[in-house]
Parts: structure tokens; C-alpha cells; sequence
């Protein structure tokens, strides 16, 4: 494919596959990272740039963010000429920090650096920097053109895999790919089922506050949760510990091949629960909503782990009715047949 600019790439990710419970239930997994920052964030970066107000054009542009929507507006605004100034947390990720600087765009860090989430604090320098330089600030949780920007992400789905669609498990931060989706994908599938996950200690469902270190996803106690976030389309609000999103990292790495982020863990940790109980059938949709390379130092750390206490659990073990015979159903499927296995069955029957 030939392209113009690299933000033609934006979009038109893959669906990855996984049988669970024997190909009774489908996973399917977004595959985000792909975008050419490597995530959804592409996707919301570029309809904030271009939905902006006109009277906006020729100024700079300011956001607060975790990383990736830093990483996403500098790749854009180094490509539409655009200053862009990221305020990132002491502790974010090397690897998004010296992305967003590979970009030419300018950060200004905030935070303490005792690794506390400053969502507060770097919103509050946000809109100060935006009134003393005159420059536009995106503010990502309150910008329709946020969940707007994930359109696309929906009509790929749709064009994938049509009005068959039973669950949509999303992590959920500002709100923006969770409600966004959901509320388009509703137009074409009333019937869907919305969950979004946040991690254990954000306070999107309500709950007790505490620290997590997965990253981008959840609302820190003290943070605003945003207009983005339509709580009218979600069905059910979960919890992850880190230690599950983090094992289930793992698990995909060694088990599938595939590096993904904490929050793309604790997400598909929990559409693993749903397809646990959901009829057989069911088709269950999550987002990857970044690439695991952003978090080689971290999540995929021995050294860090320890640090933070953080023990990885064997997904295969925990989910073993799920998983344990994935190969099986695979290499079933693989070769043109099905599989007859009940997931609570213990000795497991397949067609020869
Ligand atoms: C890695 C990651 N996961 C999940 C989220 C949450 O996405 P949203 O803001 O669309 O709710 C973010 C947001 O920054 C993120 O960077």
C-alpha cells in the first residue's frame, strides 16, 4: 500500500482471533497498536486536530496525557506543522517521553516522581499553559471529538464481523474508544453487551481509591471524570488488580506472541470472565489498546515486578476450562473441524 502521509496509516487495524472454551466462544482482540504510533490514540488525535474550532488554526496546541495521546498529537502536529506541548508525569514510561521528543514537540513533566498518577495536577498546568501561550488545549476529556474519532473503529468491526457482535470489553479512561464505540456499535447491535474495566483503585465504578500501575486506563480518587465518559451506555463497571492484567500480559506474550500494554491485560482478563459465562456462541470484542513494547522496563520486567510486588499468576492455570485446550480447538479449526467440548466438562471429547 502506497501512502501519502503516514497518518493515511491511521486505522484498518487487525482482529485477532482466540478461541476460548473449546471455539464455543470467540475473542476477538483489536489489535490497536498497529496504529503508526502504536495506539487507538491515533484514532482520537487525529479528529481532535481536525475538529478543532477554526479560531484554533494557527495556534499551538497543549494536552495532558499518560503517553499515548502525547505520543499520537506530537506524531500528528510534527506532520501538519502544528507546536505541540505534551505534560506527561515524572514517572510516564521512558519509551512514550522519548517518542513524544522524537517528534520535535515540547513536554513539560509533572508529579511528585514518587510514582502517585498526577492526572489533577497535569490537567491544572494544561489549561494554565493554554491561557498564558494562547495555544488550543484538546482536553481530551471533554472533547467530543474524542469518542467521535473512534467511528472508524466501528465500521471496521462492523465490515470484520457484522451485527454479530454479543460483548464489548474496553478499558476505560477518559471514556473516549469505550463509550465512543459502544454508542455506535448500539445503532447497529441494540442488544450488545457494554463492560468497561478500570483498574482496582481508579474510581470511574465508584469504590476505594487507591494506587495502580497500569497505565492510561482508570480515573485516580481527586481526578475529573470527563464528559466523555456516558455511563447511560455501559452495562457493567469492573475491576482488575494489576497482578491479573499484568498476567494476562504475560500469558499473550508467551502463549500468542503478542505484546500488549497493562490496560489491553486487564481488559482482556475480564472478557475472559465474561466468556467464561456467556452462552455459547457469544462473540466478545476487546480493544489492544497498545503495544507491550511501550512497557518492555515495566510489565515485562522481572526487576520491577519484584519491586512493586507484583507476582505473575499462569493465566492457563486460572482459566483453565478456557484455555487449557485452545491448541486443540485451534488445530481443529485449522483443519476445517469443530470442536464438541463443554467448558465444565473435565474429560474433554472432541470430534476425530
Ligand atoms: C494504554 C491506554 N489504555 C487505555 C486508555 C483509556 O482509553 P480512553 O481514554 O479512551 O478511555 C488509555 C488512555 O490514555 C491508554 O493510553
Amino acid at each position: 500500500m502506497i501512502v501519502n502521509s503516514i497518518l493515511d496509516t491511521i486505522g484498518q487495524t487487525p482482529l485477532l482471533h482466540i478461541p476460548v472454551r473449546g471455539g464455543e466462544v470467540s475473542l476477538y482482540l483489536k489489535l490497536e497498536m498497529f496504529n503508526p504510533s502504536g495506539s487507538m490514540k491515533d484514532r482520537m488525535g487525529l479528529s481532535m486536530v481536525d475538529n478543532r474550532p477554526i479560531s484554533e488554526d494557527n495556534v499551538g496546541i497543549v494536552e495532558s496525557s499518560s503517553g499515548n495521546t502525547a505520543s499520537a498529537l506530537a506524531m500528528i502536529s510534527a506532520v501538519r506543522r502544528i507546536k505541540f506541548t505534551a505534560l506527561m508525569d515524572s514517572h510516564a514510561s521512558l519509551e512514550k517521553i522519548l517518542t513524544v521528543r522524537a517528534f520535535g514537540s515540547n513536554i513539560r513533566v509533572v508529579g511528585s516522581g514518587d510514582g502517585a498518577l498526577a492526572t489533577d495536577v497535569r490537567d491544572r498546568e494544561a489549561m494554565r499553559i493554554s491561557i498564558e501561550e494562547g495555544s488550543y488545549w484538546t482536553e481530551q476529556h471533554n472533547n467530543p471529538a474524542n469518542p467521535a474519532g473512534y467511528v472508524g473503529l466501528v465500521t471496521e468491526l462492523l465490515d470484520d464481523l457484522g451485527p454479530t457482535i454479543s460483548h464489548f470489553v474496553c478499558a476505560i479512561g477518559t471514556g473516549g474508544s469505550l463509550c465512543g464505540s459502544a454508542r455506535q456499535l448500539r445503532m447497529h447491535i441494540p442488544r450488545l453487551q457494554v463492560i468497561g474495566v478500570e483498574p482496582v483503585g481508579s474510581v470511574i465504578f465508584g469504590g476505594q481509591s487507591g494506587d495502580y500501575l497500569q497505565s492510561g486506563t482508570g480515573t485516580p480518587e481527586g481526578a475529573d471524570v470527563g464528559m466523555a465518559i456516558d455511563y447511560d451506555v455501559i452495562d457493567s463497571g469492573r475491576k482488575v488488580s494489576d497482578e491479573m492484567a499484568f498476567s494476562t500480559c504475560h500469558y499473550l506474550a508467551q502463549r500468542h506472541g503478542l505484546l500488549v500494554g497493562g490496560s489491553a491485560g486487564g481488559a482482556i482478563f475480564e472478557a475472559l470472565n465474561v466468556a467464561r459465562q456467556a452462552p455459547t456462541g457469544s462473540r466478545i470484542v476487546t480493544l489492544a489498546c497498545d503495544s507491550g513494547t511501550k512497557y518492555l522496563d515495566t510489565i515485562f520486567n522481572q526487576d520491577w515486578l519484584a519491586t512493586h510486588e507484583i507476582k505473575i499468576v499462569d493465566l492457563e492455570e486460572y482459566f483453565r476450562e478456557l484455555l487449557v485446550d485452545e491448541t486443540i480447538a485451534e488445530n481443529l479449526q485449522r483443519r476445517g473441524k469443530t470442536s464438541t467440548v463443554s467448558s465444565n466438562t473435565t474429560s474433554r471429547k472432541y470430534l476425530q
